[in-house]
């Protein structure tokens, strides 16, 4: 393993019920909140109501933020600046799913930063501070309740990027009741599983040989994953599988499985770059482009991708070669995934090779990228291409 630091400041509140202890939470002294939220989910399912409760009864006083877009955009981010200093915000709470939690961490950050917040995006700038913030989280997907990653996309040059800077855009405190989950569609449900997998996977495929640990977690949270998930799928209201699948996304990018090593991260380097310019759900890029990263890596130590097949998915290896056994792993995870509905090929979102030439051009913007296999701008291109 390599030498590594782990740091998470977030408090993480996990249970049934959990808004109702809000008010024990926020910084003393808060007065001013910005609550942000997205496109009204929060409203019909009643955890609007449960969170502006427990503000009220603080005596708060709140501004809000409202029609957060999945996949989040810079001028929302600069909307939410302006708000906070024109009525001098002292804490801010997101309530939604990984978009208005991102759209918090940028808003947090740049609303004490004076020039525009794409600098912080972008990296050409480094906040030195921000405001405090925590988060109810409505859907089980992406960790951005307890980790300090932000993705925020600008239309007007379609990019799409992740930033972060610990502990600045590190939430104070998550709550977490697997009840606010069980109003999330099944196709969004789907994207969750889909993305929590891949953050898992992106992590397993790593240059460490000596990591005995991490495999083990790693493929047991995937095969809790891979049980629970068609059981929740047949029923969307089940609390339990909800719960599974809640705690399942958070460990799954929270810090604890990429301790020692780094992970690869190019799928999702390249799914930014296709939601960028075509607007689709983050994981459901990912359900279509990660198999078709593994199949054209998987002369990349091949014994990695024997490992998962046989301990996830359950491949039979006798007899066989790792690459025999690497390759129906890629094709057990496929299916499983066409299982539970995900989309398949980019023309499921009609997608073509059209605008290849740009989404190569914005995946590249920082440079060759992938720890485990390093991607130029062929390889980008021929992963695009497997995935039409
Ligand atoms: O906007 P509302 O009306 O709330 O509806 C949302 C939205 O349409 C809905 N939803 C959320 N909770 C619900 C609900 N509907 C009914 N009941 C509920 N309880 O779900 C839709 C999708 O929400 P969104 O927040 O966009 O989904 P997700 O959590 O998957 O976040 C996706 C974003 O996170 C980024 C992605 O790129 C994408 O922009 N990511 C962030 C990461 C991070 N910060 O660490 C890592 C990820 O890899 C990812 O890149
Ligand atoms: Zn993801």
């Amino acid at each position: 393993m390599k030498s590594f630091v782990f740091y998470n400041p977030t408090k993480l509140i996990f249970g049934k019920d959990q808004v109702k202890t809000l008010p024990d939470h926020l910084p003393a002294g808060t007065k001013n909140v910005l609550l942000v939220y997205g496109g009204g989910s929060i409203k019909k399912n009643g955890v609007y109501d449960d969170v502006m409760e427990q503000l009220n009864n603080e005596g708060a006083a709140v501004t809000e933020l409202s029609g957060v877009e999945p996949n989040p955009k810079l001028t929302t981010v600069r909307e939410g600046v302006e708000l906070c200093r024109e009525h001098d915000i002292d804490f801010i709470l997101a309530v939604g799913g990984g978009s208005v939690i991102d759209a918090v961490k940028t808003i947090a950050a740049a609303a004490k930063y004076e020039g525009d917040a794409w600098d912080l995006v972008t990296r050409k700038a480094a906040p030195v501070d921000a405001l405090p913030f925590g988060t109810v989280l409505t859907m089980a997907a992406t960790a951005s309740e307890m980790n300090a990653g932000s993705v925020i996309t600008n239309w007007e040059t379609n990019e799409k990027y992740g930033w972060g800077h610990p502990p600045y855009t590190n939430p104070k405190f998550s709550i977490l009741d697997p009840q606010n989950t069980v109003t999330v569609p099944k196709d969004q449900t789907v994207y969750g599983i889909v993305d929590m997998m891949t953050h898992l996977m992106e992590q397993y495929f790593h240059e460490e040989t000596q990591s005995p640990v991490q495999d083990e977690m790693i493929e047991g949270v995937m095969r809790a994953v891979k049980d629970t998930a068609p059981k929740l799928l047949e029923d969307l209201s089940s609390y339990e599988h909800r719960e599974t699948i809640m705690y399942a996304g958070t460990l799954a990018l929270n810090g604890m499985m990429q301790m020692g090593y780094k992970g690869d991260w190019a799928s999702h380097n390249i799914e930014h770059a296709v939601s960028a310019v075509y607007d689709i759900p983050h994981a459901g890029g990912l359900a279509i482009l990660f198999p078709n990263w593994m199949e054209y890596n998987i002369d990349v130590q091949t014994k990695r991708f024997a490992r998962l097949g046989e301990k996830v998915f359950g491949i039979e290896t006798e007899g066989k070669t790792d690459k025999e056994v690497g390759l129906e792993g890629i094709k057990a995870l496929r299916k499983f995934w066409s299982s539970l509905g995900a989309p398949e090929t980019l023309a499921d979102y009609d997608i073509s090779d059209e605008k290849f030439d740009t989404i190569v051009d914005r995946a590249m913007k920082r440079g060759p990228f992938g720890n485990f296999s390093e991607l130029q701008e062929n390889d980008v291109y021929r992963v695009l291409e497997l995935s039409k």
